[in-house]
């Protein structure tokens, strides 16, 4: 495994950057960039929120499926997932073939204050459960901060860190990473 051809996965619940974090990396390193998300949509011709709202939960699970696992066959990527793409292990095991993936996490606070301080950031979102905004949030990081913490090869915490910074963080542990790999 060489940097050149690693893709770098970004993971992390919804809020927590990875889309722009994705992108400045991507630039930084020389690597093409894939919003998970948005690629769905592009191929799917809807939004998420449309997918929800027409299919459900369940159809929009599996076409993400289908879609990380195209996304996976690609080279040399910076890809930024979908908040809950890795709870299929189907997802975990193909992101992880070609990638390094990177949990991007932060505090509670901060990723409420992201998605529904923006109101255009709220409407891309659809709900996840009938609890209030901020009770999902919180159920939501409960059940998935030990899988994120467990499937990654590196944790960042972005709470009070500069973009700039994360991104310099994430470039050095690759570096590191790949440096130890070539060891082996
Ligand atoms: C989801 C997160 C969203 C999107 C969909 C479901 C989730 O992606 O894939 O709304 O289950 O957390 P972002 O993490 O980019 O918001």
């Amino acid at each position: 495994m060489i940097i050149d051809n690693v893709n770098i996965v970004l993971i992390g619940f919804r809020g927590t950057g990875k889309t722009t974090i994705g992108r400045i990396l991507a630039r930084r390193l020389g690597k093409g960039f894939v919003d998970a998300d948005e690629y769905l949509e592009q191929k799917e011709k809807r939004t998420i929120r449309d997918i929800f709202q027409e299919d459900g939960e369940g159809v929009f699970r599996e076409i993400e499926t289908k879609v990380i696992q195209e996304i996976c066959s690609f080279d040399d990527k910076v890809i930024a997932t979908g908040g809950g793409a890795v709870l299929r292990e189907e997802n975990v095991r193909n992101l992880k073939k070609r990638g390094v993936l990177i949990f991007l996490n932060t505090d509670i606070n901060i990723i409420y204050k992201r998605i529904y301080g923006d109101k255009r950031s709220s409407q891309k979102r659809p709900n996840l459960t009938h609890l209030s905004n901020y009770q999902e949030i919180k159920y939501l990081l409960e059940c998935r901060r030990p899988l994120y913490d467990k499937i990654a090869d590196f944790v960042i915490d972005t709470a009070g860190t500069s973009l700039n910074t994360v991104v310099r963080k994430i470039i050095a542990l690759i570096h590191g990473h790949v440096r130890d790999l070539r060891k082996e």
